[in-house]
């Protein structure tokens, strides 16, 4: 994504110079139409400065058109791979915040659901998600955050192609994950279409085809998100006085960050100017914000509207900061029937009891069986 702005920048004072050149030519032609009309001889020389400001005026005026030119033959624009939305921050968050407040569409609006990966770079189950997608194409959108020095190099036939956003370093929990995040549900939330918002990582997998995950997240009355009351240093050790009046300890709540939101609450988000400073002043290391920030704002402001669960399996169970990494000899039929079938989180409606849609962590070298028994094609 680095490549190109010095290009573009070289293009345009180069422009911009040919521009005035031929401006300064065309008052020379004009200056010379004059004596044509009002002196009946010009002198030789005259003629001669004439014509040579006639062909300069050409050049530069040819000069002037070239960047346009080459931009469109070389695509130095579109090779730029972000969205369109190259927005600061601020501006981002403000657009996205945004609601309609007259009651009814007037129109048959097509939901659609925005897949947001926070990445550091590749996707190497990139594979995979193109097939889930494949036949699907106006009810999701992609948007992927990955490292600001990271230079995508997406065939033009792949999903993924053009989804990059303008990104920023993320440290694991620390404050630029919550950004990240809010940046992904900004550029998100200014397509009007996506309804339901769901966080990803590169080392997620689907574990159900596209019409299944679709119907159980639109048909969903609920957002979904671990949270939970941890007592302990972990939990509510976390908390700190300084957070009130805003935050009590006993509003405090902590859960895994991969959440799945309806647009209601992903506004909520954006536009949230109560919480942030609260955490990002007073939520440091050993306090991992992104296990608290969103599951504590949701929870204080939009209790019965929460699932308080992720639809996304992580496997803690092996112990240590980090989930379980799964490699190529863990995924057999047998242990995604686990995740698939897994109704342990109570029946709350949704279609085939299914607790879980996605999974993580999976890696590189587990692409291959995923693909073999997934198939989504
Ligand atoms: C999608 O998955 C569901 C549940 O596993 C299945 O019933 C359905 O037939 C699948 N749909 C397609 C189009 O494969
Ligand atoms: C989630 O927790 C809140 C607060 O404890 C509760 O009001 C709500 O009903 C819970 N959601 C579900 C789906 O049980």
């Amino acid at each position: 994504m680095k490549k190109n702005p010095p290009f573009i920048f070289f293009l345009l004072i180069f422009s911009s110079f040919s521009f005035i050149f031929s401006l300064f030519t065309c008052f020379l032609l004009f200056f010379y139409v004059l004596l044509f009309l009002h002196v009946s001889l010009l002198p030789t020389r005259s003629f001669f400065i004439f014509s040579l400001s006639v062909c300069s005026r050409i050049f530069f005026q040819c000069s002037s058109l070239s960047p346009c030119f080459l931009a469109t033959r070389k695509n130095v624009f579109k090779t730029y791979e972000s969205l369109p939305s190259d927005m600061p921050d601020e501006v981002l968050l403000w657009r996205a915040s945004m609601q309609a407040l007259r009651p009814g569409i007037p129109f048959e609006r097509n939901l659609k659901i925005a897949f947001m990966f926070l990445s550091v770079g590749p996707l190497p189950l990139a594979p995979l998600w193109e097939q889930f997608f494949r036949g699907h194409e106006h009810l999701y959108s992609i948007y992927v955050h990955a490292h600001p020095g990271f230079v995508p190099k997406t065939p033009r036939s792949s999903v993924f192609y053009g989804r990059y956003i303008l990104s920023q370093e993320v440290r694991w929990g620390e404050i630029s994950v919550i950004d990240a995040e809010r940046r992904l549900l900004g550029n998100a939330l200014l397509d009007f279409s996506n309804e339901r918002f769901v966080l990803l990582s590169e080392t997620c997998a689907p574990m159900f085809n596209f019409t299944f995950v679709y119907d159980y997240l639109i048909m969903s009355q609920y957002s979904f998100t671990a949270i939970y009351d941890e007592i302990g240093p972990q939990g509510r050790g976390r908390y700190l006085p300084n957070m009130m009046p805003e935050i009590s300890q006993d509003q405090w709540r902590k859960g895994g960050q991969w959440f799945e939101l309806q647009r209601k609450h992903a506004i909520a988000i954006v536009s949230d100017i109560k919480y942030y400073p609260k955490l990002r002043d007073y939520c440091k290391p050993h306090c991992y914000i992104d296990e608290h920030y969103v599951q504590t704002m949701m929870f204080i402001e939009f209790p019965r509207e929460m699932a308080n669960r992720s639809l996304t399996y992580v496997d803690w169970s092996r112990g240590g900061p980090h989930p379980a990494m799964f490699g190529k000899e863990d995924v057999t039929l047998e242990f995604l029937d686990r995740i698939r079938k897994d109704q342990k989180c109570g029946d709350i409606g949704q279609p085939d009891h299914a607790c879980y849609l996605f999974a993580r962590k999976f890696s590189p070298g587990s692409l291959e069986p995923l693909l073999k028994l997934l198939h989504f094609s």
